[in-house]
């Protein structure tokens, strides 16, 4: 595995892939890498001859009072990992590499629609930043193919659409979330959890999980559903931002008895903010 801090190098190494008519495929994530994230690799690794891996803490998709100095760094342990699962390239930017004109940065890539609802009624500029950091990045690697986790399922549609919007000629896929054995999903946020705090975070996929059973065995009333489960949750100690039923493809509402629908939720645990989702295709 070779790394990468410029994107001149990068750009130069990938370009000479794709002349010899390799594919490429591309990872973007945040560091502090976990099985989840080794699902996405070997996903890429598949269905391509070249993976690129990048690891970038993005400060623009982080809001003020958020946790953009404390997210974990652990590039010698991530890179590591990336060489055991076969990754070809690990770029690795510094800020400047990425917004060279620091605040003066004036382009962004806006998905409205997608981006201010759900976490984005709660993180606002969030998904605009994650917008914007994924169309420059796909800007750099030109892959082919790009691999996100269903687990942040609204980043997914957010990119999908971004995608699609802006004519960046690759596909995008999707690979299920990766889960501790209790069902808990995984995510570097995780470690912000006490011990006690551990024990309590996996109530979240459970009360996603009593969701889909319960529409699966009919129930018709959503608003009812969800108070009971956000009650649960509350009971043990979350503080739940949302816990919603929405369609699979816009994330707009929708009812108990659509078809492709993706119940997705949101709570604190203590200082961690947890993620969920469950989709359900019938
Ligand atoms: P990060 O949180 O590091 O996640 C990188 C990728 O791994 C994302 O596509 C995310 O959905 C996926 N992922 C994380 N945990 C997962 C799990 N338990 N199962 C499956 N996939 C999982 O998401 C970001 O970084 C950033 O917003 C980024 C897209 C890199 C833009 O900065």
């Amino acid at each position: 595995m070779k790394t990468y801090t410029t994107a001149g190098a990068l750009g130069a190494d990938i370009a000479a892939w794709k002349a010899q008519g390799q594919h490429v495929a591309f990872v973007p994530t945040m560091g502090n890498l976990h099985n989840g994230h080794v699902a996405l690799v070997d996903l890429a690794r598949e269905r391509a001859d070249r993976l690129v891996v990048s690891i970038f803490v993005n400060p623009l998709q982080f809001g003020p009072e958020e946790d953009f100095s404390a997210y974990p760094r652990t590039v010698e342990e991530d890179a590591a990992l990336l060489v055991d699962a076969g990754v070809d390239a690990l770029f690795l930017p510094t800020v400047d590499e990425i917004y060279p004109r620091g605040e003066n940065h004036a382009t962004f890539v806006e998905v409205p629609g997608v981006s201010d609802i759900l976490c984005g009624a709660f993180r606002p500029g969030h998904f605009r930043g994650v917008a914007t950091v994924v169309a420059k990045l796909f800007n750099l690697v030109r892959p082919n193919l790009a691999v996100f986790g269903a687990k942040d399922y609204q980043q997914l549609v957010v990119i999908r659409r971004m995608a699609e919007d802006l004519c960046f000629p690759l596909e995008i896929l999707a690979c299920p979330t990766g889960r501790e054995t209790d069902g808990l999903a995984m995510s570097s946020r995780n470690r912000y959890l006490t011990p006690e705090e551990r024990r309590i975070a996996p109530k979240l996929h459970a009360a996603l999980a009593e969701a889909v059973a319960r529409l699966e065995a009919g129930a018709e009333d959503w608003t009812a559903i969800a108070g009971q489960l956000v009650a649960g949750l509350e009971e043990v100690g979350f503080r739940p931002e949302y816990f919603e039923l929405r369609d699979a493809v816009t994330l707009q509402a929708a009812g108990c008895d659509d078809r492709d629908v993706v119940i997705v939720a949101a709570a604190w645990l203590g200082r961690a903010r947890l993620i969920d989702n469950l989709r359900l295709t019938r």
